[in-house]
């Protein structure tokens, strides 16, 4: 009897359907900000190797079988694919976001060479639907500031373990960790106080940027909402992403802090320490004014001076890290 699994990636790429040139695996769903302006307000070049060149070392480091297919989701402009494509040991690449526009930015990147060392095929894939990809099929599920985005996470998780080959990763980096973005909104709660006891009259517009933040976190935070139609949904706990994990068969090793770029030359840390961090997410994740930052970078100094010096000798507090899973044979 033939069986309904297609044996190889091949086979499995020739099977589905296609439109306007990609692999059709969900419907095209566009993102909820401008894709067009996403570089822009983040301050990258998606065109720089780092990111995937990074993961490609921590796979090596920790031993990861990578002669399967490699599977990208939610590339975005990019900005981990570029250098996954030039450094990927494997085969096969398939590139995917539900953004045709996202797919069509990340797709340009390779117009000019790009160098890929693998195959790149492109398809528009909705991690909801993940659970219809062939078992036992890719060594390496890569995503970069994604994980947030999806609204079933168990399910989500579970549908990698199913997809990867004994042996492969599921590498997930830029995921937001809950204590340290309750630690960042508690900071926040005494700007305002903080600023009034030093004669500053608070702008309107200072405090909506204020109130955003806080909000922001705390829809975050909450599990008991609907949050199907919201485009950032998440924080995560290590800890609970690796019971999670587990029930799976997948491992987790978790960096806290780390980037998958601090594992590319020149080997240096792009984390440096709690208020570097939390200033750069006020002005390019929270689009705080110039004006309001000059006064908390002013006025803020001795509560941020206490955390980074809390800090000083080891990675903390933890606000971002790589999750790092592994399949077990
Ligand atoms: C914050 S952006 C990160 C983009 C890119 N990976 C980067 O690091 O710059 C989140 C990405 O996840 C994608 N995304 C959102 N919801 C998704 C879902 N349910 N399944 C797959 N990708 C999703 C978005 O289209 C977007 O490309």
């Amino acid at each position: 009897m033939k069986s309904s699994v297609p044996e190889n990636f091949e086979s499995w790429v020739a099977s589905l359907p296609k439109s306007k040139g990609w692999l059709q695996l969900s419907p095209e769903r566009p993102y909820a900000h401008a894709e067009d302006g996403y570089d822009a307000q983040y301050g990258v070049n998606a065109a720089e190797p780092e990111e995937g060149q990074g993961l490609c070392s921590l796979l090596q480091i920790h031993g990861v079988d990578t002669q399967g297919p490699a599977l990208e989701i939610g590339c975005g402009t990019g900005r981990l694919t570029y250098g996954l494509a030039q450094n990927y040991p494997g085969p096969d690449f398939l590139i995917t976001d539900p953004s045709g526009t996202f797919l069509r930015l990340t797709q340009r990147l390779f117009e000019g060479g790009g160098d890929p060392s693998t195959r790149l095929h492109y398809a528009v894939l909705n991690a909801d639907d993940l659970s219809q990809l062939p078992p036992d099929m890719f060594s390496l599920i890569a995503m970069r500031s994604t994980l947030h985005h999806i609204l079933k996470v168990e399910e989500f998780i579970a549908a990698c373990a199913r997809t990867l080959r004994p042996g492969g990763s599921l590498a997930m980096g830029a995921e937001p960790v809950e204590s340290g973005y309750i630690l960042m909104a508690a900071v926040a709660q005494s700007i305002a106080p903080t600023l009034q006891a030093a004669g500053v009259d608070l702008r309107p517009e200072w405090k909506k940027q204020l109130k955003d933040f806080a909000d922001t976190v705390k829809f975050y935070c909450r599990r008991d909402i609907d949050k199907a139609t919201a485009e950032d949904k998440h924080l995560f706990s290590p800890t609970e992403l690796g019971d999670l994990g587990a029930q799976y068969g997948l491992r987790l090793k978790f960096l806290p802090n780390a980037t998958f770029s601090d594992y590319a030359p020149p080997l240096l840390p792009e984390f440096e320490t709690f208020s570097v961090f939390f200033l750069n997410y006020l002005q390019y994740c929270m689009l705080f004014d110039a004006p309001l930052l000059k006064l908390i970078r002013r006025h803020m100094k001795s509560q941020m001076k206490f955390l980074d010096d809390c800090y000083r000798s080891h990675v903390g507090p933890t606000i971002t890290g790589v999750f790092l899973f592994k399949k077990t044979a």
